[in-house]
């Protein structure tokens, strides 16, 4: 059932709303943009950053857009001198425990920190804050983990617990020393989705396959559907001097932009040497490179053979949930009328 309209207002311009929506999913739904670091896609309002403060009238405090329902006739500003000063001031105060190593980070030109410390134009923060040691975490093969550049947004947390349903990594210590990490310290040992680096703001995790392979503003992008199982999710490629050097998927893609490891990490076959890129047939114990006429007219020769000396049932065929509808309609029709059975199955139930 249809959820009744409110009626408030946004910088003075009135908007119809849903009961259930918060002060920031109105304002984004009427193209208002209030800046957020720890708001993420399908996850749960956490309220961390106070990014996105906002004035509503009759309130003595700023609240944030993100987890304050709206109201029927409430009166918001998302913006004012007063706003500017504190966000501003949230962006210092991150800044002054933040290790600035933009130059080298792999996040830079796509790191949600960089962009509003220039737009607030700071350089350097007044603020001198207590520095996380560069605990660097790269104990797996995919994925790095640096909390001197964490924001503690627990956007990763979140999405690790949320979504993945996993729950490997949670907030440990308090104060400065407050960091993202695994129970007891122990080696980050999960499913490896890696969305927990997709939904991280900041460089703080990082794809470690990807590393200094260019930045994910440098590649050409190309999209695609994901060579491994049959859900068929929608992938991005990041494409460098024609090589595949990244990964990313659109969150407006029907997966959400959520990947598997497969998916996210498994890419590195596409240009691996040992790649069967011809057809090869054994001649005297060797695989021997052949034409592709030459190894059809082998294969239908021992179809022929075995048919006529086996029987048409001790053929099958299998065929794969990557190939398309049209293709794979093809195959069983190939299986049924010119092998002569039924014996023929398909991978999509992987
Ligand atoms: S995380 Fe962002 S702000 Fe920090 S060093 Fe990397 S690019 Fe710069
Ligand atoms: S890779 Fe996936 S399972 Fe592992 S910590 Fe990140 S979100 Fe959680
Ligand atoms: S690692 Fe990234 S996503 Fe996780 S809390 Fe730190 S900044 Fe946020
Ligand atoms: S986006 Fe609202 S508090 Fe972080």
């Amino acid at each position: 059932m249809e959820e009744k309209k409110i009626y408030l207002s946004i910088n003075g311009k009135e908007v119809a709303s849903a009961p259930s929506q918060t002060i920031l999913e109105v304002a984004r739904e009427n193209k208002v943009f209030i800046p957020t670091l720890c708001d993420c896609q399908n996850l749960s309002p956490f309220g961390a950053c106070r990014l996105c403060l906002v004035e509503v009238a009759g309130l003595p405090k700023l609240v944030p857009a993100c987890s304050t329902p709206v109201a029927a006739g409430m009166k918001i500003r998302t913006d004012s001198e007063k706003i500017d000063q504190y966000r501003r001031l949230i962006v210092e105060l991150l800044l002054s425990d933040h290790e600035p190593d933009c130059m080298f980070c792999e996040k830079a030109g796509d790191c949600l920190l960089q962009d509003l410390a220039y737009q607030y134009g700071l350089k350097n923060s007044r603020l001198k804050g207590e520095r996380r040691a560069a605990l660097i975490d790269d104990s797996n093969p995919f994925i790095e983990r640096d909390n001197s550049k964490c924001i503690l947004c627990g956007r990763c947390v979140r999405v690790c617990d949320e979504v993945q349903g996993v729950s490997a990594i949670g907030f440990i210590g308090r104060g400065f020393q407050t960091r993202i990490g695994t129970p007891f310290n122990r080696k980050l040992n999960c499913e490896f989705c890696g969305q927990c680096i997709a939904s991280c703001p900041v460089g703080a995790l990082t794809s470690k396959p990807a590393r200094r392979k260019g930045r994910k503003w440098q590649t050409r992008w190309v999209k695609t559907i994901c060579p491994y199982c049959g859900c068929g999710c929608n992938l991005t490629l990041h494409i460098k001097d024609n090589e595949i050097v990244g990964v990313h998927s659109d969150s407006s893609s029907p997966n959400e932009g959520y990947l598997c490891s497969k998916g996210r990490f498994g890419y590195e076959f596409v240009h691996h040497p040992d790649r069967l890129q011809f057809p090869l047939i054994r001649k005297g114990g060797q695989l021997v490179r052949a034409e592709w006429y030459e190894a059809l007219r082998l294969v239908a020769t021992k179809f022929q053979e075995i048919k006529s000396r086996h029987g048409n049932n001790t053929l099958a065929g299998l065929s794969s949930a990557k190939c398309t509808n049209e293709e794979n309609y093809l195959f069983q029709k190939f299986v049924r009328a010119v092998l002569g059975t039924n014996n023929v199955d398909h991978c999509a139930r992987l």
